[in-house]
């Protein structure tokens, strides 16, 4: 074998073990974050909620028409939201009763027209209404 390529293959055999150090290193750290990811998901008891069904349910109901996660469009952002009522004990309900009375929405234009009454299949499926208002609540 030609010494140049006896060279490189123990050059490619330092760089495998520098590799493998590295890796060892990075799941190490990764194990780390994921405990500590863990540690915050038992501390946290609102992340009971199906964020893909929430938003399945926002898109058949075209919420996000006049809703968007961070921007607000006619309606109030879902981050401003869940910030208006961060702290408040009857946040659920009282979104919950928003989404299903049809009562009085002011819009940017300056008029008034009742709310959007969501609708699940089947109707009415509290599960599914919770799960939108517990997920809105977190943004
Ligand atoms: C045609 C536009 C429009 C659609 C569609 C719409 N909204 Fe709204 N929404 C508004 C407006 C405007 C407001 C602001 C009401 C106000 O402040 O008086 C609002 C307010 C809200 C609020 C805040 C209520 C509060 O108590 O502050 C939530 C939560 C909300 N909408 C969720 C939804 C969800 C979920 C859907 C889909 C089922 C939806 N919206 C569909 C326009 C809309």
């Amino acid at each position: 074998m030609p010494s140049g390529q006896r060279n490189r293959r123990s050059e490619q055999q330092k760089t495998f073990s520098e590799t493998k150090q590295i890796s060892n290193h990075s799941s190490a750290s990764t194990l780390r974050a994921v405990l500590a990811a863990t540690a915050i998901l038992i501390a946290t008891p609102s992340v009971a909620f199906d964020a893909d069904a929430a938003r399945a349910v926002a898109r058949r109901n075209f919420c996000f028409k006049c809703h968007g996660v961070a921007k607000n469009k006619d309606g109030p952002s879902y981050s401003k939201v869940a910030e208006k009522y961060r702290g408040k004990d009857n946040a659920e309900e009282r979104v919950i009763e928003h989404l299903t009375s049809g009562e009085t929405a002011k819009f940017p234009e300056g008029y008034e027209d009742a709310h959007k009454i969501i609708k699940t299949h089947p109707p009415n499926d509290m599960a599914q209404i919770k799960n939108l208002v517990q997920w809105i609540l977190a943004q």
